[in-house]
């Protein structure tokens, strides 16, 4: 996908996320809390799950039709409500201590613990009924109740303790511990990978796509390869560039002797083992029996994962 191709592709992607996470976000929670979900919420964040979501919604056809659309958008959004937490949590004092996020002071040092951790609570809650819209939408983007439910399991099962809050328990667990690369490998599959896998799985069950067809399998194997990458080029920038590019304190890793890519492999090692991943992303999509014009979004993605700067 050229570079102009595909900005154009994901500015119209961004501009439809933002849209529906500014109207399904609501302003007037009790007590300021919806100022404090805004805060954590809107505005910021590179979406690339919700670019996930959308370019494999888009790679097996679910975007053809309304209620895959309106399917499509919903997952998009509520797996972004549901990241957007883990970061609101993952910056507080008794986490990662963080004060610096998407280029502003973070939840708790803005609106204090208490909201932060209240927000955090309500963005997750907000997710699972963004996935399961009351029957006043009009019926002709309807998604059928057998779809919600699938997104649903999906995405609890990737946020819970079998994926992103599992693996952040082992990344508290692990602090000052020398873990190999099987140990690391797990946790970064967990509390990173398991929200981007979701993301290409719901994008594919908009279309229908069952577990277990060659399909399935093909964007499960990029997903897993594109969210492993993911964290170990996180682990890499955290270590390389300014706060200012990263929008977050840069150095955390190294400081609070959390064992990561960098520290296990080197920075060599490290951004040797993304670009492997890539390569075994790129090689699934092409053994996936997808449309190849239909998968360049989620080349692309994959691309700029890898290469990105922040
Ligand atoms: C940061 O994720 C947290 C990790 C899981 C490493 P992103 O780098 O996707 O954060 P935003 O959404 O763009 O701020
Ligand atoms: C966070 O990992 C993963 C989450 C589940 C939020 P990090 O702690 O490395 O994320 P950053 O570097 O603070 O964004
Ligand atoms: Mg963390
Ligand atoms: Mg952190
Ligand atoms: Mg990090």
């Amino acid at each position: 996908m050229k570079p102009e191709a595909y900005q154009v592709w994901s500015g119209a992607v961004l501009s439809q996320v933002e849209r529906a996470l500014d109207a399904w976000v609501p302003a007037d929670a009790p007590a300021n809390l919806g100022e404090v979900m805004r805060y954590g919420v809107l505005d910021g964040g590179k979406r690339l799950r919700a670019l996930l979501v959308m370019a494999a919604a888009e790679a097996s056809g679910a975007l053809h039709n309304a209620p895959g659309r309106d399917a499509a958008l919903r997952a998009a959004s509520a797996v972004e409500l549901i990241h957007a937490y883990s970061l609101v949590h993952d910056d507080l004092p008794c986490m990662d201590n963080d004060v610096l996020r998407r280029g502003k002071p973070t939840v708790h040092v803005r609106y204090g613990e208490a909201q932060a951790m209240l927000a955090g609570d309500a963005m997750q809650a907000l997710a699972f009924e963004v996935l399961t819209p009351e029957d006043a939408v009009a019926a002709d983007t309807q998604v059928a109740p057998a779809l919600q439910a699938r997104l649903c399991r999906l995405l609890a099962h990737a946020a819970g303790q079998a994926g992103m809050a599992g693996g952040q328990a082992i990344d508290l667990a692990s602090v000052g511990v020398a873990l190999d690369e099987q140990a690391l490998r797990q946790m970064h599959r967990l509390k990173t990978g398991a929200l981007l896998r979701a993301s290409v799985q719901m994008g594919a069950a908009c279309a229908g796509v069952a577990p277990g067809t060659p399909a399935w399998q093909s964007l499960t194997v990029y997903a897993e390869a594109v969210g492993l990458a993911f964290q170990i080029v996180d682990d890499v920038l955290d270590a390389t560039q300014p706060s200012d590019t990263l929008g977050k304190t840069a150095g955390k890793d190294a400081d609070a002797n959390k064992p990561t890519y960098v520290s296990l492999l080197g920075l060599e090692g490290a951004r040797a083992e993304a670009n492997r991943l890539l390569d075994e992303a790129l090689g699934a999509l092409l053994a996936s029996g997808l449309d190849p014009v239909a998968c360049a979004p989620l080349r692309a993605l994959a691309e700029r994962i890898v290469h990105r700067d922040h």
